[in-house]
């Protein structure tokens, strides 16, 4: 059965194939440097939980390299450096209104040892191999079908064998209410910074990573998936 969403007597059916990206990768940059001053409100009203759980899923020991790709306002960069301070942390953004509230928020951690770049997730500036844990939040719902492989590639580039691939994502809904996103996505896909709900264990399955767990988390209704794999 379609999930569906009722309100004032109005019931709205969610389509039944997931819409792909309609926000074109060229004009994200722009979006996301309109959306830096609001960002954080929002990742902290119907992100947190799902974030959280990654970072504590992601293990992070002191002495790793770690990369985050998409760092945003460095809303999970600021936890990732704080637990490896003695590591490598290299955090890219397209956007350079995100990137520069993540540098205003990792200047609380003095003498911590990190890199906050532009960059973008299709080329990532790392040496293959090198990468104990790849985090990624809120990236591949914005990213057209066509393009998943490519990132997926690199991600699996950079890591070392057997090492971690910590995903976030906007997702379809299972619950009540969870497709609300979708519907405000298909009026206006802006609004939601070009995310729909997508779900990737088969396509991690696909490139040879082995998916070890997938958890789902509602929070104001907004359906995530968190996902940790490794690189076999
Ligand atoms: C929904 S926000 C998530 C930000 C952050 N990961 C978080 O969880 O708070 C998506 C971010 O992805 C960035 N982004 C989009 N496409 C990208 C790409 N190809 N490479 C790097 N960053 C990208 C945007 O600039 C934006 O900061």
């Amino acid at each position: 059965m379609k999930p569906a969403l009722s309100c004032c007597g109005i019931t709205f059916n969610a389509p039944a194939k997931m819409p792909d990206a309609r926000v074109r990768q060229s004009e994200i940059s722009a979006l996301y440097d309109k959306l830096s001053g609001i960002y954080d409100i929002w990742g902290k009203l119907t992100e947190s939980r799902a974030r959280n759980r990654a970072i504590e899923l992601a293990k992070i020991r002191d002495g790793q390299n770690v990369l985050e790709v998409a760092v945003g306002t460095g809303l999970a960069f600021y936890e990732i450096v704080k637990r490896n301070p003695h590591g490598s942390n290299v955090g890219i953004d397209l956007s350079p209104g995100m990137l520069e509230k993540a540098k205003t928020r990792l200047k609380k951690l003095s003498g911590a040892n990190y890199t906050l770049n532009i960059g973008t997730a299709f080329d990532l500036p790392v040496k293959n191999g090198s990468v104990d844990v790849v985090m990624n939040n809120y990236l591949f719902d914005l990213i057209p079908y066509e393009d998943m492989d490519k990132v997926l590639s690199e991600f699996k580039r950079v890591l070392k064998k057997g090492a971690r691939l910590i995903l976030v994502n906007m997702t379809k809904g299972e619950r009540f209410g969870s497709n609300l996103y979708d519907f405000v996505y298909r009026i206006s896909p802006r609004t939601m910074g070009g995310c729909r709900g997508v779900k990737l264990s088969e396509k991690l399955e696909q490139h040879g990573f082995k998916v070890e767990a997938r958890e789902y988390h509602q929070q104001l209704l907004f359906p995530s998936e968190v996902i940790v794999a490794y690189k076999e």
